[in-house]
């Protein structure tokens, strides 16, 4: 149970308001709450002894001048506000609260972890601004339209590899941040034109620069691993591989950025964390952090149809039926909902596994059904991901004490969705009713 009220922003309660309105409201609920914290935390007094217990009277948001001063646009990136999913909440008499990631400035939880790898990189020598150095990344599109933000401001251009039946927004997204895009067949991960395997290929070979030392030529290659004190090595362009999946810096994102911001924004009342895992990045930093601030607080896979992730969690062996059935109709995961679930051990995921808790199971029709419900009943226009986290979030809530709070990741917003979930031809055809009263029914069994 949580012992002090959540600090938080209801979408009922206010006017609506535009990316920039929630960047800026972000800002001022993550010093609002810091402020409250400290003033809480001061001398370690317990706020009992301060009086200081009550819940704060909802009241006008106050913006302070040097609170919006961003230092370019990575100064946008987290402090985003938490949101009460009203619907949920109240039917269910538990405090379902989701960090609104979709107004980071890329629009999804994914800048936090493109600016991590990208600053992680520049300190450690292996990429230098403004030198024609190229950033690879496989993707199915949010971590490449991320890297693609963040690295056009830092100086870099960017190369994104990514299946070829992920959502066309995303694609055209990418081309309109000046990314290079090469689009590849859903393969198995042992195949080397996987997306994932590709574009690790191209960063090598990008950096294959020819050096001339007396009449030898010498190709070298110039990827994240090598460094050089040769000026003609150093000044030359590179290929940097991203590597989300398996660099520790994913994790890092979400352990001092997320984490903590989610424990500062609900003073420490949070008694679960849901989350699904692509990379398996957010629910591994996040799931750390907040564990080791209070090792009671449960964490909670969300994992969608046709990923092998839920069967890790609860049997450890990372298995999903429709690879033995043969059904497959995707190579990657066989999901509607993307950017979740996934069918190898990721470094990320690994790092995750110790602290997971417990996972759901969320089908296609239930993650779609979500969807529609919230835009219904909260004006909530969401991707397919905060979709299926949600869906675990009612499962999870009816297991758990009246008044509890449960926070989640609203990943990205639907308007990256238009042509799968969103699409009710391409729905009909994959065979998934767009029922909303499914969730009517979920909330009410
Ligand atoms: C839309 C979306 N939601 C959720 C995730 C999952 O986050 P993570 O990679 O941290 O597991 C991703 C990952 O790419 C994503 O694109």
């Amino acid at each position: 149970m949580h012992w002090r009220e959540p600090f938080i922003w209801s979408i009922s309660d206010k006017t609506p308001l535009g990316l920039l309105g929630g960047v800026v409201l972000g800002v001022s609920l993550a010093w609002s709450s810091s402020a409250l914290m400290n003033l809480l935390f001061a001398g370690g007094t317990p706020a009992a002894d301060d009086g200081l217990q009550a819940e704060p009277a909802p009241g006008p948001i106050e913006v302070h001048e040097d609170e919006i001063q961003a230092k370019g646009i990575s100064g946008l990136v987290g402090n985003t506000p938490l949101v009460r999913i009203n619907s949920l909440s109240d039917a269910l008499g538990i405090e379902i609260l989701g960090k609104a990631e979709w107004l980071n400035p890329g629009g999804s939880v994914k800048d936090r972890v493109a600016l991590k790898i990208i600053d992680n990189a520049e300190r450690e020598g292996h990429l230098i601004p403004f030198q024609g150095s190229t950033i690879f990344e496989g993707t199915v599109g949010s971590t490449g339209i991320s890297i693609a933000t963040m690295a056009k401001a830092r100086g870099y251009n960017t190369t994104i590899v990514m299946p070829d039946d992920v959502a066309d927004e995303k694609h055209k997204a990418l081309l309109a941040l000046g990314a290079r895009v090469v689009k590849v067949r859903p393969a198995s991960i042992v195949d080397k034109k996987q997306f994932v395997n590709l574009a690790r290929e191209m960063a090598l070979e990008f950096g294959e620069v020819p050096l001339v030392h007396s009449t030898d030529v010498e190709i070298t290659r110039m990827d994240s691993a090598t460094s050089s004190d040769d000026p003609t090595h150093r000044n030359a362009p590179r290929g940097f591989f991203a590597d989300q999946f398996e660099n520790k810096a994913n994790h890092d994102a979400h352990f001092e950025g997320t984490g903590p911001e989610i424990w500062r924004q609900t003073n420490g009342g949070v008694d679960a964390f849901v989350s699904g895992a692509g990379t398996g990045g957010t629910i591994a930093g996040v799931g750390a952090y907040l564990k080791s601030m209070n090792p009671d607080i449960k964490v909670v896979l969300a994992d969608p149809e046709g990923s092998g992730l839920y069967n890790k969690v609860k049997y450890g062996v990372l298995f999903d039926k429709k690879e033995k059935e043969g059904t497959k109709r995707r190579h990657q995961v066989d999901t509607v909902v993307e950017g979740i679930g996934i069918n190898r051990l990721t470094n990320n995921f690994s790092l995750a596994l110790p602290n997971i808790d417990d996972a759901y199971r969320v089908t296609d029709t239930e993650a779609v059904a979500m969807s529609r419900y919230l835009v219904g009943h909260d004006g909530l226009f969401l991707g397919s991901s905060s979709a299926c986290n949600l869906v675990a979030c009612v499962r999870l809530a009816k297991t758990m004490e009246k008044g509890s709070t449960i926070v989640t990741i609203l990943c990205d917003s639907g308007s990256r969705h238009y042509s799968k979930v969103r699409n009710d031809d391409y729905l009909e055809k994959a065979g998934i009713p767009h029922d909303p009263s499914i969730i009517r029914r979920l909330l009410a069994s």
